[in-house]
């Protein structure tokens, strides 16, 4: 999708296919919409308090509207005006793009980033709006036996209106934004396509693929032998059920730093890669399984993070490691009551194979301190009961490192993708003892705390560096009628990346 900027106060003359302009809950027009009201002879005021109300979100098209040069006016409610800020743009933006792609526009054009907004600022209105074009404008039809291009969004370019001051920031966050919708819309896809394409195999192609896209990130994808030379048995104990071979996918990104930019260490992002979970011998019920394929979710941010960050020529380094491959059940898969050997040398009694993804993160954390990090983050879609906790709201966010754990909470608050702070405190860490192993892979107090023994569980397994977790078991996808991946937590980690290196 292009993306364009530029500022007016003549609202009425931007040639356009669909302009957005915003109204208020109780009836008070933007500037925007007040300029073309007049210029309409109060053609919008005549609807409004009937047949539009201006909550937030909601939108009513105006066609052929005497007196502006717009093929249509989409008037979209901002919600009351005491209570605006960035969150009732989003939603406004996300509805005018969806009502966009709906109207089957090529280009649109929108004035709401030139209401004033509280609790934000003009970069991140502008991103967050290339983001609401891109993800609108995205559409899942790969696995389609006769795919219908009619079908598939038109939009393909968005203008934001600006005022005058902020035009350059403006034009900074519409790169981000664009960049972000791209990287979204590849972790979606990667999330979406159906655990028959998306093996282990296929992630380590996409990886090679990114590679061979963008100079600035080196590729490489461990196979079985060269995993199992680096012991790292845990790994192995959960793929030993498959027939499809794992990988350890590596993505090394080095940006051009500023020449006196001292490096202290690349940023470490580890995703989970279960192409399939089925829970292997502690087999899960059948009525959802199917939404095991985005157990790779986490792999899939990293993958959308990695491209956003190249695409914007990042200044940092940022490595990605992937561990990927299948959960499965078979005569040749791990049982409750085994005993395997992790990369660190502690050994794991597996007391449910259902409790797998912590058994390939474990030794991906271990391989992320030969880069002496400044700082690991993992994502994970690691526990049920982390959507217990927290919906599909927030995504778990575990650290022991307050100054990092701050850090996310605020990109995450920031971008609009939030996070909720949970503990890892030493107290939970007795849970997982064990009587035959250094530790147990599942918590015995049933299912008190299982977001936190997880954490807890990955954490004897990152004390060489700064370290936090994100459980995005409930944030990554949707379910229901809407089922398909979100692209989040995406936008959280670039924007923390952004700001690591002083954007
Ligand atoms: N991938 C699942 C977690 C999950 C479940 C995410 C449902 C989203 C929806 C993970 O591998 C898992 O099965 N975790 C178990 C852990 C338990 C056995 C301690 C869980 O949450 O039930
Ligand atoms: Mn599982
Ligand atoms: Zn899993």
């Amino acid at each position: 999708m292009e993306f364009s900027t530029q500022s007016t106060s003549a609202f009425h003359q931007v040639k356009t296919t669909a302009l957005a302009v915003g109204v208020f809950a109780d009836g008070e027009l933007s500037a925007a919409a007040d300029v073309v009201n007049r210029a309409a002879g109060g053609a919008l005021k005549s609807v409004i308090g009937h047949d539009f109300l201006g909550h937030v979100g909601e939108t009513l098209v105006l066609h052929n509207v005497a007196g502006v040069r717009a093929e249509r006016i989409v008037l979209v409610g901002l919600g009351k005006q005491a209570s605006y800020g960035i969150k009732a743009f989003q939603k406004a933006q996300n509805a005018f793009a969806k009502q966009c792609v709906a109207l089957r526009l090529t280009q649109a054009t929108s004035a709401l980033a030139t209401v004033p907004c509280p609790d934000s600022n003009a970069r991140l209105l502008a991103r967050l709006s290339a983001q609401a074009a891109s993800n609108a404008a995205y559409y899942y039809d790969a696995t389609m036996g006769k795919p219908d291009p009619k079908l598939r969004p038109k939009l393909k370019k968005f203008d934001l209106l600006a005022n005058r001051a902020d035009l350059k920031l403006v034009q900074t966050g519409l790169t981000e934004g664009a960049a972000l919708g791209e990287g979204m819309a590849l972790t979606r896809t990667l999330g979406n396509l159906p655990g028959n394409i998306c093996t282990p195999t296929y992630l380590g192609n996409q990886a090679k693929a990114l590679g061979r896209q963008f100079k600035s990130i080196k590729v490489s994808v461990l196979e079985k032998k060269q995993i199992e030379a680096l012991g790292m048995g845990s790994f192995l104990s959960v793929a030993k059920g498959s027939n499809e071979p794992p990988r350890f996918i590596v993505m090394h990104y080095k940006g051009k730093a500023a020449p006196k930019a001292k490096s202290k260490g690349p940023i470490v992002l580890v995703g989970k890669g279960i192409t399939f979970d089925t829970g292997g011998i502690s087999i899960k019920p059948a009525a959802t399984m199917d939404e095991m394929k985005f157990d790779m979710c986490g792999a899939a941010s990293v993958f959308g993070t990695m491209l956003a960050i190249a695409k914007l020529q990042w200044p940092g380094e940022l490595v990605g490691l992937i561990p990927t491959c299948e959960n499965m059940p078979s005569g040749t898969a791990t049982k409750p009551g085994d005993v395997v050997k992790s990369m660190s040398g502690q050994t794991i009694e597996v007391l449910n194979t259902d409790a797998e993804g912590r058994l390939i993160l474990c030794d991906a954390l271990t391989y992320a301190e030969r880069y002496k990090p400044s700082t690991v983050i993992d994502i994970a879609t690691l526990t049920g009961a982390c959507i217990v906790a927290l919906g599909t709201v927030n995504s778990g966010l575990f650290s022991p490192d307050d100054e990092l754990a701050e850090q996310l909470l605020a990109a995450g608050k920031r971008a609009l993708d939030p996070a909720w702070r949970l503990p890892v405190e030493d107290e939970y860490q007795d849970f997982l003892k064990s009587n035959f192993a250094d530790m147990a892979n599942i918590g015995n107090a049933g299912p008190k705390a299982g977001a936190v023994t997880a954490a807890c569980f990955l954490a004897r397994f990152a004390k060489a560096y700064r370290w936090a977790h994100l459980d995005i078991a409930g944030t990554s996808w949707l379910s229901g009628a809407q089922k398909g991946a979100s692209g989040r937590p995406v936008p959280l980690l670039l924007e923390y990346l952004l700001e690591q290196t002083g954007k």
